[in-house]
């Protein structure tokens, strides 16, 4: 199975996928994970990089997709992978379509998570991230059992460099501008699943995401 898991940053795409993935064992693909893992090292290309996430930018479209090629040529994506974080603009999307086809694998669904900006602004201000296995946490919504340290791994938890205000921002304009055209590019195409997030916990948007996409 093929699924993308799209909606502007903070809605909760990495917290669902993980739990979607967990629960009918499929290979997560996130673009964001991919680039802060290449960001540990000290390469130019991670200079690069950090350059552009940081800031809230976009990486240029040449350049993730050469990432992502090389990381969906791996085996554990071969039967199937939930992609969250791409395609964040048109361009990327009509990469996929050629992509996907060369591998004779097709999107059977898209699921889109929707949230206010305001609720967006929290929850991204109050994320803790896990660096070393990329779970994540929240000050205000799920804390941690024990206060700074990832429930799965035992490693100190950090704020993202690219979770402070003004990063977010610049995040949800370009998001705004640039990702919210590829849902239409999808609608167009009838593959759309519209999950609202606003006032629900974690596990009730899972329950709604199961219930209409995945059991279907
Ligand atoms: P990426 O890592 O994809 O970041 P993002 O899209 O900005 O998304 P986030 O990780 O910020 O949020 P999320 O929706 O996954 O929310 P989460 O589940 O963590 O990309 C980072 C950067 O890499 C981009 O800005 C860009 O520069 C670059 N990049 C990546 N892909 C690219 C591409 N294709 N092209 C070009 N550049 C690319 O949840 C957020 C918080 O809310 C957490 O604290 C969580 O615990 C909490 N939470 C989740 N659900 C709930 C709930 N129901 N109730 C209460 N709290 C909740």
């Amino acid at each position: 199975m093929i699924s993308l898991i799209m909606g502007l940053p903070g809605v909760g795409k990495g917290t669902q996928a993980e739990l979607i993935c967990d629960e009918y064992n499929i290979a997560h693909l996130s673009t964001g994970n991919i680039f802060r893992n290449t960001m540990k090292g000290n390469s130019v290309l991670s200079k690069e990089l950090a350059s552009y996430i940081n800031r809230g930018e976009l990486v240029p479209d040449d350049l993730t997709i050469k990432m992502l090629k090389e990381e969906i040529s791996q085996e554990k994506y071969q039967s199937g992978f939930l992609l969250d974080g791409f395609p964040r603009t048109v361009e990327q999307a009509k990469h996929l379509n050629t992509l996907l086809s060369d591998m004779n694998m097709k999107i059977d669904n898209i699921i889109f998570i929707k949230l206010t900006t305001e609720e967006i602004m929290k929850r991204l201000s109050g994320r803790l991230t896990c660096p070393n296995c990329q779970a994540t946490y929240n000050k205000y919504f799920s804390q941690p059992v024990e206060i700074g340290i990832c429930d799965k791994c035992q490693h100190q938890l950090i704020t993202r460099e690219d979770d402070n205000t003004q990063s977010i921002k610049k995040r949800l304009s370009v998001a705004k501008e640039q990702t919210l055209p590829v849902i239409d590019y999808y609608k167009e195409i009838g593959k759309v699943i519209e999950v609202e997030a606003l006032n629900k916990s974690i596990d009730k948007v899972f329950s709604e995401i199961k219930n209409m996409v995945i059991d279907q």
